[in-house]
C-alpha cells in the first residue's frame, strides 16, 4: 500500500529531493541555534538566549513538518546526523559567544533557505502538490518577517 496512490501526486523526486535538502540544513540550523542559546555573552543575553530558544523549537517544529511531508510523497526522511552533515548546505558555526555573530549567520542561514524554499515550491507548484507549495509559503512569510526584523536590529 503507498501514499501516493491515494493521494494521486506523480512525478515527486525533485520536490523529495528539495525537502531532503531543506531536512539536512534545517538539522544543522537547529544546532547551531542551541549552541547560540547556550554560549551567548554581553549585554544583550537576556534577549538573545530567549530569543535563539524561539527560533530552535520553532526550527524543531519545521524539520518535523518537513519529515513527515517526504513520508507523504513516499520518501524515508534521513535521520543520521553524518548524513545530514554530507548534504547541508547550512554549516556548523563552531563556538559562537557575540550576539551580532550569531545574529549575522542567522540572516544569511535565512537568506540560503529562503531561495531553497522558493525552489521547492516551484518544483511542488509545477506536479501540482499544493500542500507543499503552502507549507513552503508559511516558511517563506515568516522567514521574510524575520529577516525584516533582523535587519533593523542591525541599522
Ligand atoms: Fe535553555
Amino acid at each position: 500500500m503507498k501514499v501516493l496512490d491515494f493521494t494521486g501526486l506523480k512525478n515527486v523526486q525533485k520536490v523529495t529531493k528539495g525537502l531532503s535538502q531543506l531536512l539536512a540544513d534545517l538539522q544543522v540550523y537547529y544546532t547551531n541555534l542551541r549552541g547560540f542559546h547556550w554560549n551567548i555573552k554581553g549585554k544583550n543575553f537576556y534577549v538573545l538566549h530567549k530569543q535563539f530558544e524561539d527560533m530552535y523549537n520553532d526550527a524543531a517544529e519545521k524539520v518535523d513538518e518537513v519529515a513527515e511531508r517526504l513520508l507523504m510523497l513516499g520518501e524515508t526522511p534521513q535521520h543520521n546526523f553524518s548524513d545530514y552533515l554530507k548534504v547541508s548546505q547550512i554549516k556548523e558555526s563552531g563556538l559562537v559567544t557575540d550576539g551580532d555573530q550569531a545574529m549575522k549567520n542567522i540572516l544569511e542561514t535565512y537568506k540560503y533557505l529562503i531561495h531553497l524554499e522558493r525552489q521547492i515550491s516551484a518544483d511542488a507548484a509545477e506536479i501540482g502538490d499544493d500542500a507543499t507549495v503552502t507549507l513552503m509559503g508559511d516558511y517563506i512569510e515568516e522567514q521574510e518577517k524575520a529577516v525584516w526584523m533582523m535587519v533593523a536590529y542591525f541599522q
